[in-house]
């Protein structure tokens, strides 16, 4: 057994910003106390991966193993785990859910503070790091750090899942999916009949639009300067495609309200630009149309409108992991995936091993992936 011992394995490695992962035998260390092992099955690819590994992310540390849309099932437990046993199936949190901060306690967020600074640091709650490779200490990434054969999480950054889960598609629940589809349903809390639009019809864009059709919205429009997404979409739920390319030397929001006879319901950025953002507030029903953020916008960037869009009854909000309270809300979402009521399967568009991670970077740099799953 590899109970208590360091175990060696395959890990994708950043070494530094801006140059390709590269597959590296790691050690990888025991749990310490309130620490799980985990041995990954699968790993979805995401921008946040590549937005850190481009160098973008002033906070970025080197070298690290990236990845934070995985799954997999329970090697060994630390001291003190009480919910977690070797053999159970779960998927890694980035956004922990301890149970007992202010955060957890108020019903209105999910944004666990308990692991934040130490996550931050790429270390594990006591400070330190379970990865080394040729000597060198490895950060940790989000708190989860996927792209690893082995990885050690906090328990309270980890949820035990349905055995009857695929693992090698239910990774997906690990980021992407509920933070469009929860931007729809907790968020904006999309209503029966709704007219919503949604910018960006990649994996977080589609699985808000799957929000959307869950409330029961009347119209979903899809707003994308890539008309190959389109067909897609429509699986998802959009039935109106709009290309802001067909409409240049007019602001799409003018071209939308016009369209819907005074504008959306509800409107989803997911992109990550602050000028599709103020697009998609604009784009709002005066006396009531909410818009959602979902796109990360590059650090520095600032957003901007005219006052009166806000004193004229629209409302602006953001939404991280789709608001769900992770430990509570994955398992949720996957059976809600195995009866059928949320689509997983597919946003897979590729699947490899992680020998050829790097090409999983390029299709998504290409546009020609909504999803890529390497499997272990
Ligand atoms: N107008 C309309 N659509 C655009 C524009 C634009 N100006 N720019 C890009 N798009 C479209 C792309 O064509 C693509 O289909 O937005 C989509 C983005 O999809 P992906 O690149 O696959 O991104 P996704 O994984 O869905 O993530 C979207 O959420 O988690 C964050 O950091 C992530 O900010 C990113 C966003
Ligand atoms: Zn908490």
């Amino acid at each position: 057994s590899t109970v208590g011992k360091v175990i060696k394995c395959r890990a994708a490695v950043a070494w530094e910003a801006k140059k390709p992962l590269s597959i590296e035998e790691i050690e990888v260390d025991p749990p310490k106390a309130h620490e799980v092992r985990i041995k990954l099955t699968a790993t979805g690819v995401c921008h946040t991966d590549a937005y850190t590994l481009g160098g973008f992310d002033a906070e970025g540390l080197f070298p690290v193993v990236l990845g934070h849309e995985g799954a997999g099932i329970v090697e060994s437990v630390g001291e003190g785990v009480t919910d977690f046993k070797a053999g159970d199936h779960v998927i890694p949190l980035y956004i922990p859910q301890c149970k007992t901060c202010e955060y957890c306690l108020n019903k209105k967020t999910n944004l666990c503070q308990r692991t934040r600074v130490t996550q931050g640091k790429g270390v594990m709650p006591d400070g330190t790091s379970r990865f080394t490779c040729k000597g060198k200490q490895i950060y940790h990434f989000m708190g989860c750090s996927t792209f690893s054969e082995y990885t050690v999480v906090a328990d309270v950054s980890v949820t035990k899942i349905d055995e009857k889960a695929p693992l090698e598609k239910v990774c997906l629940i690990g980021c992407g999916i509920p933070t469009g589809y929860g931007a729809a349903l907790n968020t904006a809390g999309v209503e029966e009949g709704s007219i919503c639009a949604v910018w960006g019809l990649g994996a977080v864009g589609l699985a808000a639009v799957m929000g959307c059709r869950a409330a029961g919205a009347k119209k979903i429009y899809g707003v994308d300067i890539n008309p190959s997404k389109f067909d897609l979409a429509k699986q998802f739920g959009c039935t109106d495609f709009v290309n802001p390319k067909d409409h240049e030397g007019r602001p799409i929001q003018d071209v939308l309200v016009e369209l819907t006879n005074g504008g959306f319901d509800y409107t989803f950025e997911c992109i990550g630009n602050v000028h599709t953002m103020r697009a998609a507030l604009e784009s709002c029903h005066k006396g009531w149309g909410t818009s959602v953020i979902i796109g990360v916008a590059a650090s520095g960037q600032e957003i901007s409108t005219r006052p009166f869009q806000l004193v004229t009854g629209r409302t602006w909000k953001g939404t991280a992991f789709g608001g769900w309270k992770s430990v509570d809300d994955v398992p949720k979402l996957v059976q809600d995936y195995l009866n059928k009521k949320m689509l997983v399967d597919e946003f897979i568009t590729h699947t490899m091993g992680i020998d050829k991670i790097n090409e999983a970077f390029d299709l998504m740099h290409e546009g020609k992936s909504i999803r890529s799953v390497i499997n272990y």
